[in-house]
């Protein structure tokens, strides 16, 4: 059997911390090895011997214990460096206001903060705690500290809290505290792998805009997080990545080649031209499929009412799969508002492409402009759900799919139409 992931669970002391043992039972269920440290205030809610006896471990709770000096393991001979350096992530569970705060300004005066400062591992908080604490300025002061040094936040919901008020603070469930747990995992470890070495990926993203006149422009909702998140997972995994860009208010990801555009018919010619290139190309942006026939030369003033004649923008989608190499693998995107699933199907196979991404972007939690997506991946075998993610995590998954096609099937999935 393959050697479990050491993943440390943080219990401090709120009411919540038996919901702890739940998630440390379910992180087992997902395959991790589940260590646990106890804050002292922990430990009046909740036996250590519970976790020790789930877990199998002995439970840290003190800086001071008979091993703290001398644990003898492999980093360091000092149990807290040694836990910060042997575990794959931090998650506490549930993250008192107090560990927020303590966390959020470098604080060190137990087991869990000291090794918190002293762990370089992804960091996961599952904050539960009385509405009025979790809405005080203070607390949402030190989860924006941490949300903005990378810490993952899973969101407390709102309901009955067992103060007796109602409203957020509510431990999110345990399923979506240990769902954080393997996401962040999945992307660290993507982070370290180098699968997409040698391919040079055309990704496009964004949204286009068809001028109407020279001040304005008939867009969409596409923010381009989707294509960028794609853009610099790729490069992390060692692709040379070709990122053909609308308008985004995104910073360019790190080491790609960002080749700027405004337009579909400037969209399509830097794709055409750089298609050669590329051994995978991913078509993220939201075209539009219309533009405005002659756009004004001047700003049009208000002079009552007024036609706009548009015409059809030509198909990208359709003449990347009609022009590329045989050798290479597309993958587009379909975003939906109804019929998700046959609309998408519909579409993988007009268009010829090896794979289609299909969103549904009806709602408001995922799809444009959110930071979370979901989705399927469809190819002509297969469908795969994607659920609620980050984008940054739905992209790892497309891209391991991408690499699972490519060694499935060589290129050619569907072959050329
Ligand atoms: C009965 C009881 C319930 C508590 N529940 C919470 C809670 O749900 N969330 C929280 O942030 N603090 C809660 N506290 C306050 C913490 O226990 C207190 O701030 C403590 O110092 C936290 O220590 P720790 O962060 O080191 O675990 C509670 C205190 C008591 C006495």
């Amino acid at each position: 059997m393959a050697e479990r992931i050491k993943v440390t669970v943080g219990v401090a002391g709120g009411i919540a911390a038996y919901k702890a043992v739940e998630v440390v039972r379910q992180l087992q269920d997902a395959g991790f090895d589940p260590h646990v440290v106890m804050t002292e205030a922990a430990e009046k809610f909740v036996q250590p011997l519970t976790f020790a006896a789930i877990t199998g471990h002995k439970v840290i709770s003190s800086l001071w214990s008979e091993d703290a000096g001398a644990s003898g393991g492999e980093v360091s001979g000092i149990e807290h460096i040694n836990e910060a350096q042997t575990t794959a992530a931090l998650v506490v569970v549930p993250a008192t206001a107090d560990i927020l705060a303590k966390f959020a300004h470098g604080l060190a005066d137990d087991f869990l903060t000291t090794m918190y400062l002293a762990s370089n591992a992804p960091v996961v908080v599952a904050p539960a705690m009385n509405v009025v604490m979790w809405q005080h300025p203070a607390t949402q002061a030190n989860l924006e500290i941490l949300r903005k040094r990378g810490v993952t936040i899973v969101e407390p919901n709102s309901g009955y809290l067992a103060c007796g008020m109602v409203g957020g603070g509510r431990l999110a469930e345990e399923s979506a505290v240990v769902a954080a747990v393997a996401e962040v995992l999945a992307s660290t470890t993507a982070g370290e792998r180098s699968d997409l070495e040698g391919q040079t990926i055309l990704i496009t993203a964004g949204g286009t805009r068809e001028p109407i006149d020279p001040v304005r422009f008939i867009g969409n909702r596409s923010s381009g997080k989707m294509g960028y998140a794609l853009a610099a997972k790729a490069r992390c995994r060692g692709a040379r990545v070709i990122l053909i860009s609308a308008p985004t208010a995104l910073p360019a990801p790190e080491g790609c080649e960002l080749v700027p555009v405004t337009t579909a018919e400037e969209m399509r010619t830097a794709a055409l031209a750089r298609l050669r290139e590329a051994s995978i190309v991913i078509m993220a942006a939201a075209v539009s499929d219309y533009r405005v026939t002659e756009a004004a030369t001047q700003k049009l003033k208000r002079e009552g009412p007024r036609v706009l004649q548009l015409e059809p923008t030509a198909d990208i989608l359709q003449e990347i799969t009609h022009e590329r190499r045989p050798e290479t693998m597309v993958v587009g995107f379909a975003a939906e508002t109804e019929n998700v699933l046959t609309n998408g199907r519909a579409k993988l196979a007009r268009k010829g492409v090896d794979a289609l991404v299909v969103n549904d972007v009806s709602g408001s939690e995922t799809g444009f402009d959110s930071d979370r997506n979901a989705g399927w991946f469809l190819t002509p075998e297969d469908t795969k759900e994607f659920a609620v993610s980050s984008k940054a995590a739905m992209a790892d998954r497309i891209l391991d799919e991408v690499v699972r096609l490519r060694s499935t099937h060589g290129r050619a999935v569907t072959g050329r139409r």
